[in-house]
């Protein structure tokens, strides 16, 4: 494994190992007990995107591990005025011992990867946010003990976690069924690998066929970032893919709740089934710093 640049990128070992080390970590931090493994290096942090969680986690991370995070906004550097990825790439490369990246075309990403000769993390694109799953898979292998036999659901727009869900789902084991409306489904590429999963994956437009039985439910915005100027259309299309009581009720019952956040209460979820799974919901989130120190240990180190 030399990037993260999608989930597809991940074996079920590689995610296994990563989750694996993702534990220890979260175990050797709430014990005090160090694990400086990445000291005297460098993560560069390019941010085209607001973030919240994807920043600090990875900083406080990269600190947690003895290394150094430098936060670069697109807007403070020449790639923001247009100097090419190929370059970038080639000049960080020289300062900096790993790179994370939030932008919008997944080729971004991608073409760090091939110009530059260190390991590129994805910090989501439009196409995938696979940072984000390692965590989500990790937390509910925390509450569920294990993957196999378990039903993943997903209800909403098809965007970047839809993606890395389905994928990420499968590899392990588990049986993913989405809920998508119509003209936006999960990208043709996802939908083409969960094929080679039979059965095993289903896509539906009706929410409650999609959560029959779930073990764990996730949902995420109408409108993702970069899309704000359609949202008025999304609200739309996605009335009715909301994760909602008579949707817990399909589940089964002790379905876990996911949200990668942020969330918008009253559209894809409502506020009282936020609230009674928000224990979940943050462990979700804080499991974002262990899952991405594992990531950028087995990278990095
Ligand atoms: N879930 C997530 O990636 O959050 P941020 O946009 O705050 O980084
Ligand atoms: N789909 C959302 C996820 C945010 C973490 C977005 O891309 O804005």
């Amino acid at each position: 494994m030399n990037h993260l640049l999608k989930m597809s990128d991940l074996s079920k070992e590689d995610i296994i190992d990563i989750l694996n080390l993702a534990d220890q970590l979260k175990y050797e931090l709430k014990h005090n007990i160090p694990h400086k493994h990445l000291e005297g290096k460098t993560l560069g942090m390019i941010f085209q995107k607001s973030s919240t969680r994807t920043r600090v986690s990875f900083e406080t991370g990269m600190y947690q591990l003895g290394g150094n995070a430098l936060f670069l906004s697109s807007k403070d550097l020449q790639i923001g005025r247009g100097e090419p990825v190929q370059d970038t790439a080639r000049v960080l490369s020289r300062y900096l011992n790993g790179i994370m990246i939030r932008t919008f075309e997944q080729k971004e990403v991608e073409d760090l990867a091939q110009f530059g000769n260190i390991p590129i993390i994805n910090g989501l694109t439009d196409y995938c946010h696979p940072c984000q799953v390692l965590a989500d898979l990790m937390t509910i292998r925390e509450y569920k003990g294990q993957f196999d036999g378990l039903k993943m659901c997903y209800i909403g727009d098809g965007n970047n976690m839809a993606n890395s869900l389905i994928v990420g789902g499968l590899t392990v084991g588990m049986e993913v069924a989405a809920a998508c409306p119509e003209g936006y489904r999960p990208a043709d590429d996802v939908l083409e690998f969960a094929k080679g999963y039979g059965d095993k994956f289903t896509l539906t437009d009706k929410p409650l066929e999609a959560a029959a039985n779930a073990d764990v439910l996730f949902t995420d915005v109408w409108a993702s970032m970069g899309q704000e100027d359609e949202a008025e259309i999304r609200r739309k299309a996605f009335a009715g893919y909301q994760i909602n009581d008579e949707v817990m009720a399909a589940a089964k019952r002790d379905a876990m709740v996911q949200h990668c956040l942020p969330a918008h209460r009253e559209e894809e979820i409502t506020s009282k089934v936020f609230e009674e799974h928000a224990a979940e919901i943050f462990e979700e989130a804080e499991n974002r710093l262990h899952a991405q120190k594992a990531v950028m240990v087995k990278l990095m180190k």
